[in-house]
């Protein structure tokens, strides 16, 4: 083949920007703050031994280690590969032989068979991949008869945390391509009802509940700020724009004007942002 267009042409296949999103950062550095809230959802979803769960948009493990730590049978997906190779590591060195990662896109999971899990978790994971009706199809496709699908999904407009470090984020970039749908739609829930529907689930096996995912950090909220400018995706694509256009220091003042705002922590030399997200149970 010419070399100029099999260039070209892998250029093409590594160009998902979707993964290329969440590749280019490190959400590891970030996950460090949410252990103990990953904790405590797990804790809630009464899993039992040998349960098969599938993490889909699992990250490095915030909520697959924890599950399979219960004794649950757990497979993490995630589209970015530097998330399934940490996944792997952090399994390893908890001993959990129980716990696998690979790499799988929420919006066609081909190399999952039907009905293979009794439970889907995905906490702000399969929100963030495009066609939001493939993946409600692909997450109901991977239940069993009788299973639960369980998402958290950060809800558009929302005052806290991460609905507006998306929201102010999403200010300073370009604005998206024609049909993207935004991510935070899976924070409405007549949008969850309306994919889930699409997949043959009625309304009424669908539930609604607020809850709170708080991220500590042993230091101050500026802090916490600057591993978000570093490592997460959006936040890192928010700058990359406001740079070119003179307005990363704006952008840095609105962001750090909201990490303080959030912070409920006494001492003022750590954080602890609580943020609310909508959690999504659907009876398959
Ligand atoms: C905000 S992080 C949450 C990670 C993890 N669930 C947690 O709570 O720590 C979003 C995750 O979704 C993953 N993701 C984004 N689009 C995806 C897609 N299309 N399929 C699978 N995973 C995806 C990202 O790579 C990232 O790990």
């Amino acid at each position: 083949m010419n070399d100029d267009i099999s260039l070209l042409l892998q250029g093409y296949a590594a160009m998902n920007p979707n993964k290329a999103l969440w590749e280019k950062g490190d959400f590891t550095r970030i996950a460090r703050s949410m252990r103990e809230s990953g904790e405590a959802l797990v804790q809630s979803l009464r899993l039992t031994k040998g349960l098969k769960v599938l993490d889909l948009g699992c990250g490095d493990g915030t909520t697959a280690l924890p599950a399979a730590r219960l004794g649950a049978d757990v497979l993490g997906v995630d589209i970015a590969q530097n998330l399934v190779d940490a996944g792997n590591r952090r399994a390893k060195e908890h001993g959990l032989t129980n716990c696998k990662f690979q790499e799988g896109d929420a919006s066609n999971l081909h190399d999952l068979e039907d009905q293979a899990f009794d439970l889907v978790v995905s906490i702000f994971g399969a929100m963030f991949a495009p066609k939001p009706f493939d993946v409600a199809r692909e997450m109901v496709r991977v239940t069993r008869s009788g299973g639960r699908i369980v998402m958290g999904n950060w809800i558009p407009g929302h005052p806290t945390l991460v609905a507006q470090i998306l929201k102010i984020s999403s200010s300073y970039t370009p604005p998206p391509p024609e049909g993207f749908v935004s991510p935070m739609t899976w924070g409405v829930e007549n949008n969850v009802i309306e994919r889930f529907g699409m997949a043959g689930i009625p309304a009424g096996h669908i539930a609604f509940a607020q809850d709170t995912f708080t991220f500590n950090y042993p230091n101050a909220p500026s802090a916490l700020l600057q591993e978000f400018r570093a490592y997460y995706g959006p936040t890192m694509s928010a700058f990359e724009a406001a740079e070119k256009n003179g307005l990363a220091g704006d952008l840095q003042k609105e962001l750090e004007e909201l990490f303080n705002r959030e912070n409920k922590s006494p001492d003022k030399n750590a954080t602890s942002i609580p943020a609310t997200f909508l959690r999504v149970t659907v009876a398959v």
